[in-house]
């Protein structure tokens, strides 16, 4: 079945369901349905997107013109596994909004549950379907860098989370929803890591928030790259390198690209070239991701992120903690 034809059916229509209605529309693709058990939810979707709603998962999946789900309910592990546990009973391919979970043991087991049903699970990192970052890596993979070696993300920015009712209350936060999008980027580029040092903290100021406000980590990659990711949303900053605007920067022995929004800057010996890039993260890398997934399924060919090539993303994750914990360095493994 083309992508086109499929129908999408959407699990969870809070926050984040708008930006991947925008997106997959404008990708051409056919949103059919979602479900949430909240009726304002329900009542704001149907609304602006004119969707059919539903209050339970199970009753959007039986329906047959679904032909895939998205799940975007919030990463946690006592939603997220009994609801993927009923959905997989449909046998309906499966994308999982990130962090898949906040554990490596909670995000096995919820790939588990997939690949005992036989349903191929895919976790939905746009980042690495951003369209600047998808020019940066065609950049690298055509040589213009040279080898690369050292890659920073710096991401910096002030979000107040004092009065929001669960942001932050859980002690895995801003790297485990906001950073883990840049380790599966990176992952995606550099392949599998070897090593990270990580240090992390709390901005005092907010009162009742336990989870991570700031991590910085240096990750070491099989290949021998190296990177520094920081992730700061406490920092009393312009806000002219925050998400979806963070700055990446890749340094290769011939060559260094720069890439923050649309903008990426390449320069060599030989000069500077500048170009904007169409196309935004929000809603584009949305729709793009999903293109992937269904040309994915048609084709039979590989998944960007399937849940269990995102288990390798989720031990780096749980590895930064663990370091940032301990003080030590911790190796893959
Ligand atoms: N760039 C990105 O990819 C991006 C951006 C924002 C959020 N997210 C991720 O998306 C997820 C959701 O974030 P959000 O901001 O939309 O959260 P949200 O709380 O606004 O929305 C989640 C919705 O899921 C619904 N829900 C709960 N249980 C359900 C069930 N059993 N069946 C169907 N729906 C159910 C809730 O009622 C709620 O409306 C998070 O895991 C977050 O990390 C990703």
């Amino acid at each position: 079945m083309q992508p086109e034809a499929m129908g999408i059916g959407l699990i969870g229509l809070g926050g984040i369901s708008g930006v991947h209605i925008e997106g997959y529309r404008k990708e051409g693709l056919r949103v059919v349905a979602g479900a949430d058990p909240r009726s304002e939810a329900r009542k704001e979707r149907a609304a602006q997107f004119g969707i059919d709603v539903y209050a339970s998962g199970a009753e959007l999946a039986a329906r047959e013109d679904v032909h895939v789900l998205d799940i975007t309910v919030l990463h946690d592990f006592a939603l997220r596994e009994p609801l993927l546990r009923e959905l997989v009973t449909f046998g309906k391919p499966i994308v999982i909004q990130k962090p898949l979970a906040v554990s490596l043991e909670e995000a096995t087991a919820l790939v588990e549950i997939a690949e005992a049903a036989g349903v191929p699970m895919m976790v939905h990192h746009n980042s690495i379907f951003v369209p600047a970052f998808k020019a940066v890596f065609r950049a690298i993979n055509e040589g213009k860098i040279g080898t690369p070696y050292f890659c920073q993300i710096q991401n910096r920015a002030w979000l107040d989370f004092r009065d929001h009712a669960f942001f932050g209350r859980q002690p895995r936060w801003v790297l485990a929803s906001m950073g883990v999008h840049h380790l599966a980027l990176l992952d995606h580029w550099f392949g599998a890591w070897r090593s990270v040092h990580a240090m992390m903290g709390v901005d005092g100021d907010q009162p009742g928030v336990i989870g991570d406000t700031w991590s910085s980590l240096h990750i070491r990659y099989e290949s021998g790259m190296c990177a520094h990711v920081l992730n700061d949303w406490s920092v009393r900053d312009s806000g002219s390198l925050a998400h979806p605007r963070e700055e990446l920067v890749i340094q290769g022995h011939r060559g260094t690209i720069l890439a923050a929004g649309n903008d990426v800057v390449l320069r060599t010996s030989e000069g500077e070239s500048r170009e904007s890039i169409e196309g935004n993260w929000f809603p584009d890398a949305f729709g793009r991701l999903m293109r992937h997934y269904l040309e994915a399924l048609a084709s039979g060919g590989p998944l960007v992120q399937s849940g269990r090539a995102n288990l390798r993303v989720i031990s780096l994750l749980e590895a930064a903690y663990r370091s940032a914990e301990s003080g030590e360095l911790v190796l893959a493994g």
